[in-house]
């Protein structure tokens, strides 16, 4: 018998006593975007949604127009849920708010609709990350927005590979679901998921090491010196995909500070906070270089953090090196 998502995220509901319909109706507006980004990219090559849209976003990146759609998809699938008060998305500036009532309007959505966007045109693996907040009674909206990564409700992702695959926790375990595209919905394949305690693989962007902090790099040099157990190099360069890989098999990601960017790539309302709330759900962890990414309090919506994440033999052998 199968669990679709929907019937997942209820039982979910029922043992923790929260709100039960209004959450499981919100995922149903992330799980009917993806499913529309998902027939998008499929057909990719045949319509014309490749390549750039021709205008760059907040980040300063030029847009590509499945970036664009999957964005519109979000926003269309999300904003008429009247259980949203606003939704933040690495493709807008500004968040998008509702003006909705406090008692209806209980949830910020927070996404980057389409992760690995240089990665599109060559049909590798993207994807779409999310993370859920509660609207908090007191101060304003903003206030909300910029919660610390630990009050996250819900976090996930899905991952347009070779299948589309949801993996999402309301911490209460890790659990990823599979689109069954004959039924059109994602039913459950994993339940509770556990990172491995230690993984065969470093992920990294090697290319800016000359550009890394020292530390960091004798860091890597440890993993390939074999005295740590042997290791292989994996680098997707969409951050959803070498992240999914990095839960199933272990070993650790790393996108340190550079000095380009001091403050890190990577941003931490929807790409670092999400991903760190899973992998401490699964057993791993997830730090900045500085501590604890589910510790850091948000100072803006689009702010950038460098991101370590992965099993937990290798994060602490990561902080041991750093506090040297
Ligand atoms: P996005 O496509 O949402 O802008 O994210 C791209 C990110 C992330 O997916 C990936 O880990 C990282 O950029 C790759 O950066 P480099 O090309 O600098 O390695
Ligand atoms: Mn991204
Ligand atoms: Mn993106």
């Amino acid at each position: 018998m199968i669990t679709t998502v929907q019937q997942h995220i209820q039982q979910q509901q029922a043992d923790i006593t929260a709100a039960s319909g209004t959450f499981s109706l919100l995922l149903g507006g992330i799980t009917l975007a993806s499913k529309m980004i998902e027939a998008k990219i499929r057909s990719a090559g045949l319509s014309d949604v490749l390549g750039a849209f021709g205008q760059t976003n907040v980040q300063g990146e030029a847009q590509q127009k499945l970036d664009v759609f999957a964005n519109e998809a979000l926003l269309h699938c999300l904003g008429v849920r009247d259980m949203v008060a606003a939704l933040v998305s690495e493709e807008d500036e500004e968040p998008v708010t509702f003006a909705r009532s406090s008692e209806n309007g209980k949830y910020i959505v927070v996404f980057d609709p389409l992760d690995g966007s240089s990665n599109i045109d060559v049909n590798v693996n993207v994807g779409t990350i999310f993370s859920i907040l509660k609207r908090q009674p007191e101060g304003d909206l903003d206030a909300s927005i910029l919660q610390p990564g630990f009050k996250q409700v819900a976090a996930g992702y899905v991952v347009y590979g070779p299948s589309t695959v949801l993996v999402y926790t309301t911490g209460n375990g890790v659990h990823s679901f599979t689109l069954d595209p004959t039924i059109g919905a994602f039913v459950l394949t994993t339940e509770r998921m556990q990172m491995p305690q230690q993984g065969p693989y470093y992920s990294t962007n090697e290319a800016n090491a000359a550009q890394w902090p020292a530390e960091y790099r004798s860091y890597v040099d440890l993993l390939r010196g074999g005295s740590e157990g042997a290791y292989s190099s994996r680098y997707i360069g969409s951050l959803v995909a070498d992240f999914h890989r990095t839960l199933l098999k272990g070993g650790i990601f790393l996108y340190p500070p550079t000095a380009k960017q001091p403050g890190g790539k990577l941003r931490l309302l929807y790409e670092a906070n999400p991903l760190a709330f899973i992998a401490e759900q699964a057993g791993g962890k997830a730090s900045s270089g500085a501590g604890r990414i589910l510790d850091i309090k948000p100072e803006g919506i689009h702010q950038r953090t460098p991101f370590m994440v992965g099993s937990a033999r290798e994060m602490e052998l990561l902080e041991q090196v750093l506090a040297r």
